[in-house]
């Protein structure tokens, strides 16, 4: 009976714990970072990551900027049924015309409409008098209030904007239907003093504020994104924007996982809660890494190899006395299971379904039958088997690019003594094709041999290598992108042979870039109809 009530009690006192949403910008704000940019089968891999996040908004795309984010917009609206799926657009009719449309099947969803209101942006960007902005913030505001229920308005540069101005127009917005503005720190300007007291004279001065949430969108220019957006939400700001491993634009935005561990560590200072689902972070983190090739360095905090890695004598010391000493969250409450090694080359088909559900995944009978095979051969290859390994494993395997090309085998022979000599063999279209050939190293020799076997436009402009997991026999993640006018292409593969995995993974990339290439002429076949 005690028992019964102290849950209800701290049931009770979670239930008072304000929240902050979490809104993720990584397929907007980030992936228009270059060298991020990412397919829409990628987008969706992503998109259903955040989904098992549970991220509260994601804002999929700018409807507007390209067909690619047309469509992965109303793809993922058309898929997801979790968080609000939120499309960006300019103060224009027609912005907000292709976000509705791009949002149409979407079951909860947000239009996202900005405009700049600083004094040099609309001086030199917008060549407009503050007048006609603030029009057309009201304007852009209801008309998107026309379209959805939900609306978000942003002032541009906001941080470097003129006080009374900025007031006026919050509070236009908030009349014309937003619920929810965001004070973006456009350039990364800011400082966390500075930043809390512009959402506090927001909070005092804009007359109607207490009709939206108050949302941040940080940039890390001076490497203070984070630190920015918590400080804004100790001064009233609910919602922050944010993106996985902090991708954005330049020095990036402030980085998710950042933000909520912090909220989450710090109760003493953040009496509030979020949504996310913490052990998700290192999957999400990963996968955003492996599918866009930018690996995060090794110290960065919560996601990076070494976040949870004691190394000099007196912490690990400490660490085997009490963990607390050296560790302020556990590696499992980021979703790294260091300690468990769990399956092996016994473990049968149903344990490893259940594996994959442990981790998130909800693979289609297909797709599993693909990774139990894949999993049996890594089990021949490697002595323990742990959950990164198959995350990685399923990760690469999911996709559903043409399999225009194969690879069917790799021996190779290099070392200090001459060139390096591959000898590959290669399914195209069906057929097996061979090719020997030396090269300025093992790398440079494979990657001559397929491209002397499938001949292209392409540029290689990427080849990045990441061990999935520790010791001698850990799987190998490579990461190859390829560039064919103009458009890119990322390919990854694991294996514990880090030559096979780039030769694999450049087989990948190289399998997208026919399928853009089919789709292209495909639809300029039906556009010439
Ligand atoms: O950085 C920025 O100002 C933005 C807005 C569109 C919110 O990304
Ligand atoms: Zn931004």
């Amino acid at each position: 009976m005690m028992k019964n009530n102290k849950k209800t009690k701290a049931q009770e006192e979670q239930k008072n714990i304000e929240q902050i949403k979490i809104f993720d910008t990584t397929l907007r704000d980030g992936e228009q970072s270059p060298g991020c940019s990412m397919n829409l089968e990628e987008k969706l891999r992503m998109a259903e990551v955040l989904q098992a996040l549970n991220v509260d908004i994601i804002e999929a795309g700018f409807a507007i900027a390209s067909n690619g984010d047309f469509e992965s917009v109303k793809k993922i609206s058309t898929i997801l049924d979790g968080p609000i799926i939120c499309s960006l657009s300019r103060a224009s009719h027609k912005d907000i015309d292709r976000s509705a449309e791009a949002l149409r099947y979407a079951k909860r969803k947000r239009i996202h409409t900005f405009i700049s209101t600083s004094a040099l942006h609309m001086k030199y960007k917008l060549q407009l008098e503050p007048k006609d902005v603030l029009d057309l913030v009201i304007d852009s505001v209801s008309y998107a209030r026309n379209k959805v229920d939900d609306v978000e308005w942003s002032p541009e540069d906001g941080s470097r904007t003129e006080h009374d101005f900025l007031c006026r127009c919050i509070e236009e917005a908030i009349k014309a239907g937003a619920s929810t503005v965001n004070i973006p720190d456009t350039v990364g300007y800011a400082i966390p003093d500075e930043f809390h007291d512009l959402i506090s004279m927001i909070k005092n001065r804009v007359p109607n504020i207490d009709k939206a949430t108050i949302s941040v969108h940080c940039h890390n220019d001076l490497g203070l994104a984070v630190a920015n957006s918590l400080s804004a939400v100790q001064a009233g700001a609910r919602q922050i924007e944010c993106t996985i491993n902090g991708i954005g634009e330049r020095a990036g935005n402030a980085s998710l996982e950042e933000i909520v561990m912090a909220i989450k560590t710090r109760k003493d200072l953040f009496p509030f809660s979020t949504n996310i689902k913490t052990e998700i972070i290192t999957r999400s983190s990963r996968l955003l890494s492996a599918v866009t090739g930018f690996s995060v360095q090794p110290n960065k905090a919560i996601v990076g190899a070494n976040a949870f890695a004691h190394e000099s004598g007196i912490h690990q010391d400490g660490m085997l006395k009490h963990s607390s000493t050296y560790e302020i969250m556990t590696p499992e409450s980021v979703g790294l299971n260091k300690s468990t090694l769990v399956m092996g080359k016994h473990s049968g088909r149903h344990a490893f379904k259940c594996k994959l559900e442990e981790l998130g995944y909800h693979v289609l009978e297909n797709e599993l039958n693909d990774a139990f095979q894949r999993f049996k051969d890594l089990c021949d290859k490697k002595k323990e088997v742990f959950d990164e390994d198959i995350i990685a494993l399923v990760d690469d395997g999911i996709s559903d690019t043409g399999e225009y090309i194969k690879f069917v085998s790799l021996s190779l022979q290099c070392g200090s003594k001459g060139p390096a000599k591959a000898s590959l063999v290669l399914n195209v279209m069906g057929n097996d094709k061979e090719v020997n050939i030396s090269g300025d190293g093992p790398v440079d020799a494979i990657f001559k041999g397929i491209s002397t076997l499938v001949t292209g436009d392409y540029d290689l402009q990427l080849f990045a290598v990441k061990a999935v997991t520790e010791g001698t026999d850990a799987q190998a993640e490579v990461t190859v992108r390829l560039v064919e006018n103009g458009k890119t292409v990322n390919g990854q593969a694991a294996d514990t042979d880090t030559m096979v995995a780039a030769a694999r993974a450049y087989v990948v990339a190289l399998n997208k870039l026919i399928t853009k290439r089919e789709k292209t002429s495909l639809y300029a076949n039906m556009m010439s109809k």
